[in-house]
Order: structure tokens, then C-alpha cells, then sequence
């Protein structure tokens, strides 16, 4: 008979989802440049990563690792000389996981015109001190934004893992 790994509980009340929104920012520098001249996409994904860690340990109060990234998008190119912020929120929150929205502007400078240039969500899992899945506080959402963003992150939670 197949093994089951013990279903750790959900960690004390419900988080409101505004509490853990996290934000990093940084200037764009040429070392954050590609050969094309515009920053390159690591660096993006290294904000996005940080931003996401940052607000899945709020939300958690715990270590929190990534596990997965997905659905990084693109959309326009980001000019050295531009103030980046990766904003972070938690979607969703499971027994272990969270799926985190991370959504990155590009703020010109001095200018300071915004443009939205990358959308990612990325699955955080909180550990315990051996490095184990360990249990998250539920997420209270309040704002019909914040529902749509729990349900659409249910729905994708429910086709990639069926039961
Ligand atoms: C993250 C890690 C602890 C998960 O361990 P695991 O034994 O595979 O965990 P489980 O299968 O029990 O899954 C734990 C949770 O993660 C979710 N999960 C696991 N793999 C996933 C994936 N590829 N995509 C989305 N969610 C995933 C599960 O659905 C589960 O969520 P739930 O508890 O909310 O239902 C382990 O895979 C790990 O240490 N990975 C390396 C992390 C790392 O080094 N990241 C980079 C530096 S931060």
C-alpha cells in the first residue's frame, strides 16, 4: 500500500490579503542590461522572486521557498535609467502554498510615467526548520479583486493538480 504524507493543519486565523502586499524596487543601471541594451529579463525575475518571497513569509510568518514560477510575461521592454517595482500579493492561499501575483511596472525617470511591463505568479511553500512543508494561515479576502484572484488561483490550482 502506497505511503501518505500526514495533512499538516492550517497555522492560526485568516490573513487579510492586504496585509502581506510586498514591494522591492530598484533603479535600472547598465549592469542590469542585456546585449540589446534594455534590462535584462534575470534581473526582472530575481525582483520578482524577492518581492514574492518577502510577501509569502509575511503572509506565513514562517520561511517560505519558491516552488514554482510560472506564466512570466514580457510585454514591453524595460529601458536602462528606469525605477523598477515588482508588487506582490498573495492569490491564494492552500494548506502549505501560496500562489503569489507578482505585477512589475517600470517608472520613468524623472518623468515618472508608469508602465505596466511583466505579470508572474509564483507558488511559495512555507517550511519548517528541516525544510519541510509546514502550515499556512488562510487567506481572508475582502475586495472583489481580491476574490477574483482567489477563485481564478483555485480554478488553476484544480487543473494542475486534479483529485
Ligand atoms: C518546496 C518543497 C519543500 C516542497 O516539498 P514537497 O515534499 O514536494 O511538498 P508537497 O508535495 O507536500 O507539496 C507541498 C505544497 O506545495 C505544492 N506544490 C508542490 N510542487 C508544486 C508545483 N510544482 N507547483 C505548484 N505547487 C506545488 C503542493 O500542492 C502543496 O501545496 P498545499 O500544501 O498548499 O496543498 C521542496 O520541493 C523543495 O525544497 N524544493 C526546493 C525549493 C528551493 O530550493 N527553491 C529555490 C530557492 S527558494
Amino acid at each position: 500500500m502506497a505511503s501518505r504524507k500526514p495533512k499538516p493543519e492550517a497555522a492560526g486565523a485568516a490573513k487579510p490579503a492586504r496585509d502581506s502586499v510586498s514591494v522591492v524596487a530598484d533603479l535600472m543601471f547598465p549592469p542590469d542590461a542585456n546585449m540589446h541594451g534594455t534590462v535584462f529579463g534575470g534581473k526582472v525575475l530575481q525582483m520578482v522572486d524577492k518581492a514574492a518571497s518577502v510577501c509569502a513569509m509575511r503572509h506565513a510568518g514562517k520561511p517560505a521557498v519558491t516552488v514554482a514560477m510560472e506564466r512570466v510575461e514580457f510585454l514591453v521592454p524595460i529601458r536602462v535609467g528606469t525605477f523598477l517595482i515588482a508588487e506582490a500579493r498573495v492569490h491564494y492561499a492552500g494548506r502549505t502554498s501560496l500562489e503569489i501575483g507578482v505585477e512589475v511596472y517600470a517608472e520613468d525617470m524623472p518623468g515618472g510615467t508608469r508602465q505596466h511591463t511583466n505579470s508572474c505568479l509564483v507558488t511559495m511553500v512555507a517550511v519548517d526548520a528541516q525544510g519541510r512543508p509546514s502550515p499556512v494561515p488562510p487567506l481572508r479576502v475582502e475586495t472583489p479583486g481580491e476574490k477574483a484572484r482567489a477563485a481564478a488561483a483555485d480554478a488553476r490550482r484544480r487543473a494542475r493538480r486534479p483529485s
